[in-house]
């Protein structure tokens, strides 16, 4: 791996754990009646104020069940963006992290876009600021800088290009056959695996997902033991060791499509389980089955679910329903260069595949 010598921040344990006690009082379980109140007001509210729910994979299965009933989306980081660009509501609330609210604000900056929690990070974002991006970025003007779509609006601006799980490979093989250098931020892991499979010159940002850094090999081994016949799904936010026993590795639309497509009744999937909510709902006759993580009931900070997907629940949905509140506002200085790296994806990207969610 050809990983860069940078002092970039890491997330400590105490951020982790902060971040699982919000999620924890953002995901309190309701009776059904409290819950049955709350949905109705949410979806009178969505209407009301033409407003758009737009939920990523790995929020909890009641978001996703309400996204999908109010005529919102269920979707990856890449058909979220495009959603929220082509969707005729003028608010659209982004169920995710806060790269995705960026990011559908720096493509509609005419509509309001709202999100459940801005405490929602990433560690892939926080794992790379812009004032340390720039510096390196600095250092090598021969190199094309190639973002991941998990970092802040100030990042993308400096970039060339934002790519997505879903189309970077085909991008960067794209700019290794016009002959680029690139250098590649935030994920030392999905860097890692696109440049053994492009074989295009790049220089890796060490940053990593604190939910995919944890899947474990050896325990990964024992379980496809115990079920040969199945297959392994590995998003490729994992480490190497990992992506070498998948069947299939992708962004998680492409992890729910393989699946779909495949004739086996048996998956072990590497990724964030709020994939799961999908998986089941697509194919019930099929088992997924959680690869399994390091330290798992034991020392795991971050073993179970992305705490900071975790933090988007049906409280504080109706509350930014309610009174406008987290509205996400990008300086436009850095909206007007961040979008240029992120339509440069977006045309490369549908012009090559058309959208997956409507
Ligand atoms: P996708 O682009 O596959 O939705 O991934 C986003 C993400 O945060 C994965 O951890
Ligand atoms: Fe970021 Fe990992 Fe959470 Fe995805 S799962 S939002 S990459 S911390």
């Amino acid at each position: 791996m050809n990983t860069l010598d940078v002092d970039y921040p890491k997330v400590n344990s105490a951020a982790i754990e902060q971040a699982q006690r919000d999620a924890l009082e953002a995901s309190a379980l309701f009776q059904e009646d409290e819950k049955a109140r709350l949905v109705a007001e949410i979806r009178a509210l969505l209407q009301k104020r033409n407003a758009v729910l737009i939920a990523h994979y790995y929020t909890a299965d009641d978001i996703q069940e309400l996204a999908e009933s109010t005529g919102g989306c269920v979707a990856d980081s890449l058909e979220m963006a495009r959603v929220g660009r082509d969707h005729s509501a003028q608010t659209l609330i982004v169920a995710g992290v806060r790269f995705m609210g960026e990011t559908a604000k720096i493509l509609s900056p005419e509509k309001r876009v709202l999100m459940p929690s801005l405490r929602a990070e990433c560690s892939l974002d926080l794992n790379c600021p812009a004032e340390l991006f720039r510096e390196v970025r600095n250092k090598y003007p021969d190199r094309t800088a190639v973002v991941y779509a998990n970092t802040s609006a100030a990042v993308k601006a400096e970039a060339d290009w934002v790519v997505t799980s879903s189309n970077a490979l085909k991008i960067v093989s794209h700019l290794k056959q016009e002959g680029r250098k690139i250098l590649w931020a935030p994920d030392r892991f999905l860097g890692d695996y696109i440049q053994r499979e492009t074989g295009a010159d790049m220089l890796l940002w060490p940053g990593s997902c604190i939910v995919h850094e944890k899947f474990k090999a050896s325990a990964l081994i024992r379980l496809k033991e115990r079920y040969p016949q199945a297959e392994v799904l590995v998003h490729p936010e994992s480490p190497m060791d990992i992506i070498k026993l998948a069947n299939y590795v992708g962004s998680t639309t492409n992890l729910l499509n393989a699946a779909k497509n495949s004739k086996a009744s048996v998956f072990i999937v590497a990724t964030e389980p709020g994939i799961f909510y999908k998986m089941r709902q697509a194919m019930p006759d099929k088992l997924f089955l959680e690869a399994p993580k390091e330290g798992e009931g034991a020392t795991c900070e971050s073993c179970s679910r992305c705490p900071w997907m975790a933090m988007n629940g049906l409280k504080n949905l109706l509350t930014v329903l309610n009174d406008g509140s987290n509205e996400i506002h990008v300086e436009e200085s850095i909206r007007v260069r961040a979008v240029e790296s992120i339509n440069r994806m977006m045309s490369f990207s549908f012009a090559a595949s058309p959208p997956a969610c409507s």
